[in-house]
């Protein structure tokens, strides 16, 4: 009776890893990573050009913030509103944009060229892998949050 009970027992715990997998490892839910982080470093006075232009490829959301940055020549040589600065620190403007991994490579472009005047302290960007995104009012997930 008891060997029948054990049978009972492992057949009922062991045959949902027979026939879907060991659980919790690989779910279905599990989604790819689709999304890019974009972070871009530009002169105060781009700002409006780059956001249109981004504005323009349909990237529906962004956060900018003013920050205070140096760069190779350490902002010694940059003119700042036609005076010549001798402190590190050039405002600069950050703008932060979460965007599908399809729409990342033409964001970056739209701000390279918006934001370049050819001249030094132009900015840079940078582009980082993005993990979940939550919108938070409806609680979705993933792109669908963006
Ligand atoms: N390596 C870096 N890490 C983080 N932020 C940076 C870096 N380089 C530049 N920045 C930011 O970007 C801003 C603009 O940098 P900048 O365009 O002067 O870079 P650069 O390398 O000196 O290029 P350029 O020779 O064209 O001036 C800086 O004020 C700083 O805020
Ligand atoms: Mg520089």
């Amino acid at each position: 009776m008891n060997i029948l009970r054990a049978y009972i027992y492992f057949f009922h715990r062991l045959a949902p890893w027979l026939l879907e997998g060991k659980p919790n490892t690989i779910s279905v839910k599990d989604k790819q990573q689709t999304m890019k982080k974009i972070e871009a470093i530009i002169k105060p006075f781009k700002l409006e050009e780059v956001k249109e232009s981004l504005s323009e490829i349909g990237v529906a959301g962004m956060t900018v913030s003013e920050v205070k940055g140096f760069g190779r020549q350490k902002g010694h040589t940059e003119i700042y509103r036609g005076s010549e600065y001798t402190v590190d620190f050039l405002p600069k403007i950050l703008i932060q944009v979460v965007v599908s991994d399809e729409t990342a490579k033409a964001a970056s472009a739209a701000i390279v060229k918006a934001a370049k005047t050819g001249k030094i302290g132009d900015g840079k960007v940078f582009i980082y892998p993005i993990e979940e995104a939550v919108r938070i009012r409806t609680e979705e997930n993933g792109e669908e949050a963006l």
